[in-house]
């Protein structure tokens, strides 16, 4: 199980959640987040100002998969993100240790599928 999470441009996220739909990854969880990337001290294209040090606004995507659903993860991800810019955004990849259904008490694969 792995745990992806990706922090993207904000106008983006209805076309990564879409494309995350296409894949029939459903159980996702969005934060509204604040962050810079490299491009500390140059002008962010994206926004069109000076990032010197500033903080700018981003969305995080929290999404628990099974092994084989990692790739179109992945994948659906950079689809709706990718503008070809600087400031796309980043997505880490993270070893899941275990998941839990409150509800039933499944565990691992079940619980996350
Ligand atoms: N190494 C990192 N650790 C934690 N968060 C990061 C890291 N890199 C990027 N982020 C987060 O991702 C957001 C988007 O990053 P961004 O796409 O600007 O990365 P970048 O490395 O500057 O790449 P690019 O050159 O394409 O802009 C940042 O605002 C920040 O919130
Ligand atoms: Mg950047």
């Amino acid at each position: 199980m792995k745990l992806v999470i990706a922090i993207i441009q904000s106008d983006k996220m209805k076309d990564v959640k879409q494309a995350l739909r296409n894949v029939k990854v459903g159980k996702i969880t969005v934060s509204d987040v604040i962050g810079c990337g490299a491009q500390v001290g140059k002008t962010d294209t994206c926004d069109g100002i000076i990032t010197e040090g500033n903080l700018l606004e981003r969305v995080r995507f929290e999404i628990a998969v099974n092994d084989d659903y990692v790739k179109p993860t992945l994948e659906a991800i950079i689809e709706g993100a990718r503008t070809g810019n600087i400031g796309d955004g980043k997505i880490f990849i993270v070893q899941l240790e275990e998941c839990i259904r409150i509800r039933t008490g499944e565990s691992g694969r079940l619980a996350i599928g």
